[in-house]
């Protein structure tokens, strides 16, 4: 199979101003993409926008800061990006922020900010991008995570907005079959982090959090640009995560039994 070649190509990652979406930026940029830029604070996407044009990408990057949760937000997102580039390639609905808590100390705000900013930003950027990727038969990708695989303790309302952009992916890849639009699920283990990174409580706060990384954030930036050369649909990240699929589909009884003996480790935590 030919490899699709970035050059050229307008990409727009959603929450890219820090983390994946910034390293999968200049990934992009490095292969001659041009990256619209995005992330709520607009003081840490000018930051990442500058840091981009002293490494020489002043040309190829557009900043738009904003919220991706905002319905309003994401068609305006989309109609800027057209305007200045004239058209669009790539979408990757990577924004998402993570979350921490048992469900029944879960406030319903709390709930609605991580699916809103995991799920309903991604449907929303997807309806919005759609006519135009379908018109250049381009990509649209999802950065899910190992935690979409099945629902797992202290982790609820981000576990079921991840698992839902499998669906959203499955439906999107049996609709657009024929119509050239390529769809990618990529299934992130744990990657590392920047020292302000912060995850929603169940009271609805933002903690910080520490937790032992898979892989780095340029590591998982190569294997999406990859994923995108390649045209590849699900992409499963580490050795313990395809074991997670595996184990899932064929012994989903003793992957529960398991999770009862370990609820309480600190891995979930
Ligand atoms: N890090 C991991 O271990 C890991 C593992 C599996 C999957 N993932 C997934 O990978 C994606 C990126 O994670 P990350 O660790 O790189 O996150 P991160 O370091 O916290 O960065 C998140 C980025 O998204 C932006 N953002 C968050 N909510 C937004 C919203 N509603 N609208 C616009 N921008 C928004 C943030 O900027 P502002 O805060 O300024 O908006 C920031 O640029 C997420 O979907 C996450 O679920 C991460």
């Amino acid at each position: 199979m030919s490899k699709l070649n970035l050059s050229g190509k307008v990409v727009i990652i959603t929450g890219s101003s820090k983390g994946i979406g910034k390293a999968t930026a200049l990934e992009l940029l490095q292969a001659g993409a041009r990256v619209t830029l995005n992330g709520r604070s607009p003081q840490a996407l000018e930051a990442t926008a500058q840091a981009f044009r002293h490494a020489g990408y002043a040309d190829a990057i557009l900043p738009i800061a904003g919220d991706v949760s905002q319905a309003e937000f994401c068609e305006s997102l989309i109609q800027q990006t057209l305007a200045h580039w004239g058209r669009i390639d790539i979408l990757i609905n990577n924004a998402g922020a993570g979350f921490r808590g048992r469900m029944e100390e879960t406030s319903p705000r709390a709930f609605k900010d991580v699916v809103d900013s995991n799920l309903m930003s991604a449907a929303y950027c997807t309806l919005a991008a759609l006519p135009e990727i379908r018109k250049n038969k381009g990509s649209i990708l999802f950065i899910s995570s190992l935690s979409g695989i099945r629902g797992l303790p202290n982790n609820g309302p981000y576990c079921a907005a991840k698992m839902a952009l499998t669906a959203l992916a499955e439906t999107l890849r049996i609709e657009l079959h024929g119509s050239g639009v390529h769809i990618g699920l990529h299934m992130v283990g744990i990657t590392d982090y920047d020292e302000d990174k912060r995850v929603i409580q169940a009271d609805g706060q933002l903690i910080p959090i520490r937790r032992r990384s898979h892989h780095t954030r340029q590591q998982v930036a190569r294997i999406i640009l990859h994923s995108l050369r390649r045209r590849r649909f699900k992409v499963v990240y580490t050795p313990l995560g395809k074991l997670q699929v595996f184990f899932q589909r064929f012994f989903p009884g003793m992957v529960e039994w398991l999770l009862l003996k370990s609820a309480n480790s600190e891995i979930y935590k």
